[in-house]
């Protein structure tokens, strides 16, 4: 019998992840792609019900959490925008948790605010999944993220991998970075605009964990040696100032003269939505997982992490 790290456990940010929680979630986001492959559903979650609690735009993770709790044979409740529940009316978040906590097992969770899962836990006697913390983390995206780049190398360690864009203020960026930090030998270099680099403690941390991290502000100069090219989109809600948003938005484009710098068994990657980021004819070249793996990848993982977050016995 496997441990279950996972059994009712929160998943606020990943920084309680060690490399076992990761192999654990990884091996049963796989097996998970099995089941819906083979039969397109289970009955594992029957009776188990998970409030889906976004305040901010969401497509792919809130799609994807419905479909996992749905092909897991589990009830949801959907709320998402908050205009119709009584978030409209100025209710507060530890009401709001503590009401759907009393229909439901598992709460997910994604907020503008920085630290709001972490709210959301303390007064939630259920488990709390962190679906996006404004810019804080975005933990379920960096394990599928990581799934989809075992999927293609079957491992982390020795691997090049830049991440590009909004460094500032992508959370999908700050989590994945931690995760890869875990790993021998993982070379991360950092290209972003001038103004939109990875918070420094961040950079430091990734550096007292042995990472050879490097920042750059071409991605042509890092292209040739990447094995996996992370793109990301600047964050343009984060702005206060919409000039400066102008000003960096089509920094860094992923195109055929990028496409001809890059080693042949890299991949590309992108968490979406893509504004602009990536030209559509990328899409055609073999390298681009991004739609195909990375976002299915996503139901995968999030079925494995509410099937462990959930069921004690594995
Ligand atoms: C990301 C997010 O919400 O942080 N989207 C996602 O969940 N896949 C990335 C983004 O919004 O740019």
């Amino acid at each position: 019998m496997t441990r279950n790290l996972f059994f009712g456990q929160d998943i606020l940010s990943v920084d309680k992840l060690t490399i076992e929680h990761i192999n654990l979630a990884v091996e049963t986001a796989k097996h998970m792609r099995q089941v819906v492959e083979k039969d397109g559903a289970c009955d594992e979650l029957r009776g188990k019900v998970m409030t889906a609690l976004f305040y901010e735009p969401s497509s792919r993770t809130y799609a994807s959490f419905i479909a996992a709790m749905q092909r897991l044979g589990g009830g949801f409740i959907p709320l998402q925008g908050m205009v119709y529940s009584s978030v409209a009316k100025g209710e507060n978040l530890p009401d709001t948790v503590r009401t759907f906590e009393s229909y439901s097992d598992i709460i997910v969770i994604r907020h503008p605010e920085i630290g709001a899962a972490r709210i959301a836990a303390q007064f939630s006697h259920k488990p709390v999944i962190n679906a996006g913390d404004g810019v804080g983390e975005h933990p379920t995206q960096a394990l599928l993220d990581i799934l989809t780049i075992q999927d293609k190398f079957g491992k982390i360690d020795n691997l090049t991998v830049t991440l590009v864009g909004d460094l500032l203020n992508g959370r999908t960026v700050h989590s994945l970075s931690k995760l890869l930090s875990l790993y021998p030998n993982v070379k991360l270099n950092l290209v972003s605009p001038m103004i939109l680099p990875l918070p420094r403690e961040l950079v430091d941390l990734l550096k007292t964990r042995k990472v050879n991290v490097r920042e750059l502000y071409s991605l042509e100069d890092a292209a040739g040696e990447t094995d996996v090219l992370y793109m990301t989109r600047v964050q343009k809600e984060r702005f206060t100032d919409l000039e400066s948003y102008e000003k960096v938005k089509n920094h860094f484009i992923v195109n055929q003269d990028v496409l001809s710098l890059m080693k042949k068994d890299a991949i590309i990657m992108h968490p979406f939505p893509r504004v602009g980021e990536i030209d559509m004819e990328v899409d055609l070249d073999p390298r681009a997982v991004y739609i195909k793996g990375q976002m299915a990848n996503g139901m995968f993982m999030r079925m494995a992490l509410l099937y462990l977050i959930l069921k004690k016995v594995i």
